[in-house]
């Protein structure tokens, strides 16, 4: 039986919905939520993905402050822009754009920023607190891997779990949410020897490798749940994913499409951190003003 298609933009919609009544009340209590986006240089692909995250802004009433820098400007200059909006009152999230150009320093760049306004959940306290607990703030991609996971009502506990990918973005991170909750989860990257041989194994496998349609259809199991964050832009321009997805949706129970399965949900759960942290409030001035000072 062919695959039940997971529509990512529909339960982004949804969860859209929820999120403009929060913002509402929000904003009728005294504080309209802020994101600040800072994007350095001119990469295609970040310049699309900020504009959609304005866009999301926009759509819930989040106050959208937006740093557009050229490529050549200095660390020096990004940290301050990082410092500044860490003490700014009206900014409750902060996201710098990855990939930065070569020439700053990205973990310093991420360290910078106050954890409690680290809406990206990249900063080590937040990526610690995900390890040893619930982090409130989760990175946004495997944040919005796990919702979809759980909508198509799998009980984790004993499945075995197959990630490809061992990214600080989205491989590692998927793979501690998988595993707390109680799935047996095996980490797959460039050097794993037997692959198609593992992913035949998966009942949920999670694709986030990058490279277009590497996984074949004859290496899913058949009634697995397949998830694919590969956003790969072939020659002729059409978009596909690191799963061959025709043949994968023959064999599996459920199966996210590219576009519109990870992508738009990677926004709402970025929506949804900067609301968490609007509501938290910012918290850590002290450290912060020691940081920035030493900066
Ligand atoms: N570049 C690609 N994905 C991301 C993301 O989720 N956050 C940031 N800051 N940069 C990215």
């Amino acid at each position: 039986m062919p695959a039940n298609i997971i529509d990512g933009k529909a339960v982004a919609r949804e969860m859209e919905e929820q999120m403009r009544a929060e913002v509402e009340s929000l904003v009728s209590s005294g504080t309209r939520p802020g994101l600040a986006v800072v994007l350095v240089g001119d990469d295609p692909a970040s310049k699309v993905y900020v504009g959609m995250k304005q866009k999301a802004c926009e759509r819930l009433g989040i106050k959208s402050i937006e740093y557009k820098l050229p490529a050549d400007t200095s660390e020096e200059d990004v940290l301050s822009i990082v410092c500044d909006l860490n003490g700014r009152k009206d900014v409750h999230g902060i996201l710098v754009q990855l990939p930065l150009p070569k020439h700053i320093n990205s973990k310093k760049v991420l360290l910078m920023i106050n954890p409690a306004k680290d809406v990206d959940g990249f900063h080590p306290l937040n990526i610690g607190n995900l390890f040893v607990d619930e982090s409130p703030l989760p990175p946004c991609t495997p944040a919005g891997v796990m919702e979809l996971i759980h909508r198509t009502g799998i009980d984790l506990s004993g499945k075995h779990a197959v990630v490809l990918g061992r990214s600080n973005i989205v491989g590692k991170p998927v793979s501690i949410m998988l595993l707390k909750e109680d799935a047996t989860v095996t980490i797959c990257h460039s050097r794993t020897v037997d692959l198609a041989d593992i992913c035949r194994t998966a009942d949920v496998l999670v694709a986030a490798v990058g490279r277009p349609e590497m996984v074949k259809g004859d290496w899913i199991k058949p009634g697995a749940v397949v998830i694919d964050v590969g956003v790969n832009r072939l020659e002729d321009g059409k978009l596909v994913g690191d799963v061959e997805f025709d043949a994968a949706a023959e064999r599996a129970a459920a199966i996210t499409p590219v576009p519109g399965g990870v992508g738009p949900m990677t926004i709402a759960m970025l929506m949804k951190n900067t609301i968490t942290a609007a509501k938290r409030g910012t918290g850590f001035e002290d450290i912060i003003e020691n940081i920035c000072a030493q900066a």
